[in-house]
């Protein structure tokens, strides 16, 4: 089993993580009491204590997917065009169906689910504009005892008819969600401003105002995706000296603040968001799948800009996070940068919380944490059994697992210590 304790882009790989070839992971009421060797704990258990045993599998914390639209889990796969497009003809006729509260639970349990397949225990997810998609949402998660941050999409300019809200019930919808489920259980809220060009500055000014009243709310949006966009956001806004501007200027970036993609950013903006300490949402499937670009991980690194993956699943082409980090490791081939296995992981799991601000419970397996982990099983497929067979080092088998792996791959998920997949 293993788990990070830091950034190995900044410690070195050896530093970043714990790994114990014999491995216990002690559970109580849901929280880690105990992590390490096994020949070490098992004399110190309680007596009656039940030990389950997972033989070559790589046991691990739960992976955190860090921006996802759970409302476009039907229309992922949708042929051939790049975001501007995309979201008109795909995205929007899609999500004008969640109004209805029944289609929205039908989706968001189903979305769960996926997600625990995946080994994703956590994640950041956007709802429609519908007040009733957020509310399904939650009632599927906490079901499910699951943690989980999600809000109602603020979007009221170049948007259809039936996908528009305005500021004053913007406003209202978003409040009254906030005061239902923000903090109950393992739910969080975001306030959640589509992107600039479907937000009016009031808008926005009104999001920040929740932010104000409700501190340890979060907000979710896009940033510099595509160059179309960014192109648009500069002709809709002349007065900002950019993207992130135009959400600076309107209180939008904290500690909270996960932004999707930054795949174009400016340095001055990377040095913006690393002065906030808020987070990018790097979603390599979906930058490949609409032809948007290549995020620049040495930008990122150079301004000290926090980043964590993300699938974004409906542009995004899978739920897996394993399959999100082959292709963020595919996209820095392609700029001639490297990422490397232990960086890969760390980026799923502890960069994963520290963007949702959550290593307080989450993230590794650190005494009191909440025990939401999975179990990676090597020898899932012929395949990736006969290429680890092969393997002398973990940083080896870290790598099968990530270029090979998916939801197959993933022998058993827990939530808070039980198992549930
Ligand atoms: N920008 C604004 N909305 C969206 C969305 O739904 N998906 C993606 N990938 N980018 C967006
Ligand atoms: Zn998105």
């Amino acid at each position: 089993m293993m788990d990070f304790i830091a950034d190995p882009a900044k410690v070195g790989d050896a530093d970043s993580y714990r790994y114990f070839e014999d491995g216990l992971l002690v559970v109580e009421q849901g929280k880690v009491v105990a992590f390490g060797e096994a020949k070490a704990l098992l004399p110190d258990l309680a007596p009656g204590t039940e030990v389950v045993s997972h033989h070559n599998g790589l046991l691990m914390p739960g992976f955190i997917d860090t921006h996802v639209h759970y409302p476009q889990t039907e229309m992922i796969a949708s042929y051939g065009e790049q975001l501007l497009q995309w979201l008109e003809q795909y995205t929007y006729p899609t999500e004008a169906q969640f109004a209805d509260r029944q289609k929205a639970a039908d989706v968001a349990g189903f979305f769960l689910d996926l997600l625990l397949d995946g080994g994703t225990t956590t994640a950041m997810v956007f709802g429609t504009v519908h007040k009733a998609s957020v509310d399904a949402f939650f009632e599927q998660a906490q079901q499910r005892n699951l943690r989980m941050i999600c809000g109602k999409v603020l979007q009221d300019s170049n948007s259809p008819d039936n996908l528009s809200d305005d500021v004053e019930s913007g406003y209202l919808d978003s409040k009254a969600l906030i005061e239902q489920w923000h903090n109950k259980d393992r739910l969080a809220y975001a306030v959640t401003p589509r992107f600039a060009p479907s937000c009016s500055i009031e808008q926005m000014e009104m999001a920040a105002q929740l932010m104000r009243e409700y501190p340890d709310i979060y907000m979710q949006t896009h940033l510099s995706e595509s160059k179309q966009e960014v192109a648009w956001v500069k002709d809709l806004f002349p007065q900002h000296q950019g993207y992130l501007d135009v959400y600076d200027h309107c209180g939008l970036l904290g500690k909270r603040s996960v932004l999707a993609h930054g795949v174009h950013m400016l340095d001055e903006e990377c040095r913006t968001m690393a002065h906030y300490g808020s987070s990018i949402a790097h979603s390599p499937t979906s930058n490949l799948f609409l032809g948007s670009g290549l995020f620049n991980q040495v930008q990122a690194q150079q301004h000290d800009m926090h980043y964590a993956l993300a699938t974004d699943v409906g542009a995004g082409t899978s739920f897996s996070l394993l399959r999100t980090m082959a292709e963020a490791y595919k996209v820095q081939q392609l700029r001639g940068n490297s990422l490397t296995p232990f960086k890969s992981f760390y980026l799923a799991t502890l960069a994963g919380a520290e963007s949702l601000d959550l290593t307080d419970r989450l993230g590794n397996f650190e005494v009191g944490k909440e025990a939401d982990f999975i179990v990676l099983d090597y020898d899932a497929t012929p395949l990736s059994k006969r290429r680890i067979a092969k393997c002398q080092t973990l940083a080896e088998k870290l790598f099968v697992l990530m270029m090979l792996g998916d939801e197959r791959h993933v022998g058993a998920t827990y939530i808070l210590g039980e198992k549930v997949r």
